[in-house]
């Protein structure tokens, strides 16, 4: 029998009509589940391309016995045969085998995802299979859109991706929380003759780290090119074991010229907005399935952000807010602390009921690149806030003057000599400037309506796991 080329399953359900009814048709996927009696099988095939299994029906008579008994969920078949409208309800078409072939065997003693209804902390642990479940499936298709929806919203603004480096010598943050690279003998280093480790003998003739952020790299390129974004993974060696930290993360970064405070909350704003709309318009079958086993709000609380402008509100504001509250922190809430992810939901999901930027943090929690305000202890932060999540994007307008910016530089205690090609910048033309960061995984987290952030990037890198 001449096969024909093989068709994935998203466009045999999606696209297929009456008139390929009949037609022959050749499918590869692996099996969730093989039920039916003595004259007939039913096999369902799932290829990961959507959500939706196509139905493999069998008559039994026409196969091999050995071959049938073999077909058991985790096993991965291709199917040729012909494409028939379905009886069913659940599906809109099925295919009437006429040649099954196994491909791979998954022995159903030992195969892992034999049951449905795993639990998420279970999958976890076999991080290497969970991809074959329908949640996963979900989650990565989103995680994809989301991924492409940042690349065209950008192009489709004018603005440039830059890849910065993800080995640096610079800590952008200046939170210290830093994976060292190196690759010297770390049980003999070279030393100087005061006995300290020679970073100079190191393979960059420097100490170097994995990058916390690709912001600096990024306002380079914007005061060249206007309109950037970085878009790569970041690094970072905090001893966070939340549900929304993760040691490896990803992270995008636009870098504007000529754009100021407002004009930075305004992109945020639309940018978040375009992604969610994003979601809801090509991600609907994964939501409805991700809606229906997690979180039945999921769906409106997506739509909900669409519908009201974000509230703005000064740092100084909230904490009054907070503090009027009469709300038992974990936390105290006081002017000068760094909020806390119940203060921010507090915000958000309590006072507001929709998400939230807050501006003008005191310029101790901040970083030393934030433009700063007249009054002396404010800096023209921005974080904005979501339900459930938290902060979901950092950024600020940058100081662009350069006594002002190399003033809190010493101030702070960075040595000029690690960052003074940064201040070249403020030497050389400058302007005034903004940007942001958006964490994927908390945008991911958000619309997918997952709890945890293991659960929406493929392989997990927090404290004490990196198994995978
Ligand atoms: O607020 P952050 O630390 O800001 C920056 O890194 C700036 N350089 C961004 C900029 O202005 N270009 O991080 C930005 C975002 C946070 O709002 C959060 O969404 C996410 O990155 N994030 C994390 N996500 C997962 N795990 C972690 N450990 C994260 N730390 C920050
Ligand atoms: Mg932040």
């Amino acid at each position: 029998m001449e096969k024909p080329k093989r068709t994935v399953i998203r466009k045999l359900l999606k696209e297929s009509g009456r008139e390929q009814f009949g037609q022959l048709v050749h499918v590869k996927g692996w099996v969730r589940t093989k039920r039916g009696n003595k004259n007939i099988a039913f096999i369902a095939v799932n290829d990961g391309t959507i959500i939706h299994n196509i139905q493999v029906v069998a008559e039994v008579r026409n196969f091999d016995e050995n071959l049938l008994k073999q077909i058991n969920t985790g096993a991965c078949i291709a199917v040729t045969g012909t494409l028939v409208e379905s009886p069913g309800q659940e599906q809109p078409v099925e295919i009437q085998a006429v040649e099954i072939e196994m491909l791979g065997f998954a022995d159903p003693e030992t195969f892992p995802l034999q049951k449905k209804g795993h639990s998420l902390e279970f999958l976890r642990e076999i991080a290497h299979l969970r991809p074959r479940t329908n949640t996963f499936g979900a989650i990565l298709r989103i995680r994809h859109a989301m991924a492409f929806a940042i690349h065209k919203f950008f192009n489709d603004i004018g603005f440039y991706y830059i890849h910065s480096p993800i080995i640096t010598g610079s800590d952008a943050e200046g939170a210290g929380a830093m994976f060292h690279v190196t690759a010297m003998d770390i049980d003999n280093p070279p030393r100087t003759t005061e006995g300290k480790v020679d970073y100079t003998q190191d393979f960059f003739g420097k100490e170097t780290n994995l990058t916390v952020s690709g912001q600096l790299e990024a306002e380079l390129a914007a005061l060249a090119l206007s309109g950037v974004y970085t878009f790569g993974p970041t690094f970072r060696a905090e001893n966070s074991n939340t549900p929304r930290h993760l040691a490896e993360f990803w992270m995008i970064e636009p870098e504007m010229a000529f754009y100021d405070i407002r004009d930075n909350m305004d992109l945020a704003e639309e940018f978040l907005k375009y992604l969610i709309r994003y979601a809801l318009d090509h991600c609907m079958d994964d939501l409805e399935f991700l809606n229906k086993m997690y979180d039945n709000e999921l769906i409106d609380r997506l739509k909900q952000i669409l519908d009201n402008p974000f509230e703005r509100l000064s740092y100084t504001k909230a904490i009054e807010i907070l503090m009027a509250s009469g709300q038992d922190f974990e936390f105290p809430v006081d002017w000068g602390l760094d909020l806390q992810s119940e203060h921010e939901r507090y915000l958000v999901e309590k006072h507001f009921g929709k998400p939230v930027i807050l501006t003008d943090y005191p310029k101790e929690i901040k970083a030393f690149y934030m433009k700063q305000n007249e009054d002396g202890k404010t800096v023209r932060a921005m974080d904005v806030l979501f339900p459930k999540i938290g902060e979901i994007i950092g950024g600020s307008q940058r100081e662009e003057v350069y006594d002002r910016l190399l003033q809190r530089i010493h101030e702070l205690g960075i040595p000029e000599k690690d960052v003074w090609w940064y201040l070249e910048t403020r030497k050389y033309g400058t302007t005034v400037h903004s940007g942001f960061g958006l964490g994927f995984e908390r945008l991911v987290l958000f619309v997918t309506g997952m709890s945890n952030i293991r659960d929406v990037i493929p392989f997990p890198r927090t404290p004490q796991n990196a198994e995978f």
